[in-house]
């Protein structure tokens, strides 16, 4: 009988079933059939009681090797189709969250509000607070008590926008941000070293260099013994911090009726660093704003004496100091939503 055959055969078909079942349920099928009671291997091993004891020794340990290298064969088959069923499993329930995020375009903050938070960050960095003020306004806040009183000249030049509430021309939106440094002088006791930034309101025809609505930032500095070179300083610390090292400040005579003496602030241009070109007017500066030593007046207005405490007070346009430093042709495009330049910034 030729037992060896058989079981090479046997072996060969059954490891050939193992290797063809292409799921678990047909696996566990072709396990049954090739190593069940009724297998092939089975049929042989209860034919092997008919040989002599020496060929059923010999044939038998055949057989056993056989059936175990048949076994690790439906193991490792069976390992395989697990995997490949796990695998399918989590690709099915995986959950890409990513995916609808990565695509939607991410917004960003408008230029002058980013200009704003970068001033906030630098005088912060200088130790100064920010406070802010109501955009509705009294005229005593707004003029009278910056020593611009009822007619005086200076007010026509800002063209305000009234309410209709209580006395004529008695409340407006703010016109500038120096009123809040009447606010603060009242709520708190100097040393006052503070920022103010916010939204003015000024009757302007929208042009390149102008908007009606626009965002000022204002400086405040109350304290024993202030100086003039102390207002030089800082605002040449300032321009360092902001602009960069190269870049230089001067004070040039003006006049505002809340601070005396008074100056126009200028920088170095951002477009020629100096040189001279059409943005300035071939001078090598950019006027950002104005600032000074705070009036006698002032100071009496909020209850202060003016022989005690002085101080220097700032004021800007944030607005302008985006369109200076990015070099922003025309003011308009800041508030006008075109996606094309607002996402330069
Ligand atoms: N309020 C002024 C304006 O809107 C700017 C200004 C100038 C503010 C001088 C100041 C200052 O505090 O000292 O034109």
């Amino acid at each position: 009988m030729s037992t060896d055959l058989d079981i090479a055969r046997v072996e060969a078909d059954a490891t050939q079933a193992l290797s063809d079942a292409s799921s678990l349920v047909d696996l566990d099928e072709a396990t049954t059939r090739v190593l069940g009671k009724k297998s092939a291997l089975n049929q042989i091993s209860q034919r092997l009681g008919s040989l002599d004891p020496d060929a059923r020794k010999e044939a038998g340990q055949a057989l056993n090797a056989a059936r175990s290298r048949v076994q690790s064969v439906a193991a490792s088959r069976r390992d395989e189709l697990e995997a490949a069923a796990r695998a399918e499993q989590l690709a099915g329930e995986r959950l890409d969250l990513t995916e609808t995020m990565g695509r939607l375009p991410r917004g960003r903050l408008n230029v002058v509000t980013q200009t704003w938070e970068r001033l906030e960050d630098v005088f912060v960095a200088m130790g100064y607070i920010v406070a802010e003020g109501p955009e509705v306004e009294s005229d005593w806040y707004n003029f009278t008590a910056l020593n611009l009183p009822v007619a005086h000249p200076a007010r026509s030049a800002q063209d305000s926008a009234y309410l209709d509430l209580g006395e004529p021309e008695s409340v407006l939106l703010r016109t500038q941000t120096s009123p809040v440094q009447i606010r603060l002088m009242e709520a708190q006791k100097p040393p006052i070293y503070a920022i103010m930034p916010g939204r003015v309101y000024r009757r302007d025809t929208p042009d390149a260099r102008h908007n009606p609505t626009f965002t000022q930032i204002e400086g405040l500095v109350v304290d024993r013994g202030i100086t003039f070179g102390d207002l030089a300083g800082t605002i040449e610390a300032f321009t360092n911090a902001y602009f960069g090292a190269r870049m230089h400040s001067r004070l040039r005579p003006y006049y505002f009726p809340f601070t005396e003496p008074s100056a126009e602030l200028e920088v170095t241009c951002v477009i020629c660093e100096g040189a001279g070109c059409r943005t300035c007017s071939n001078t090598g500066w950019i006027e950002l704003g104005g600032c000074g030593m705070v009036h006698p007046n002032v100071f009496r207005n909020v209850g202060l004496d003016p022989e005690e405490w002085s101080g220097f007070a700032f004021g800007f346009g944030i607005d302008r100091l985006a369109q200076v430093r990015h070099g922003i042709a025309d003011m308009r495009v800041l508030f006008q939503n075109d996606v094309r330049f607002i996402e330069q910034f």
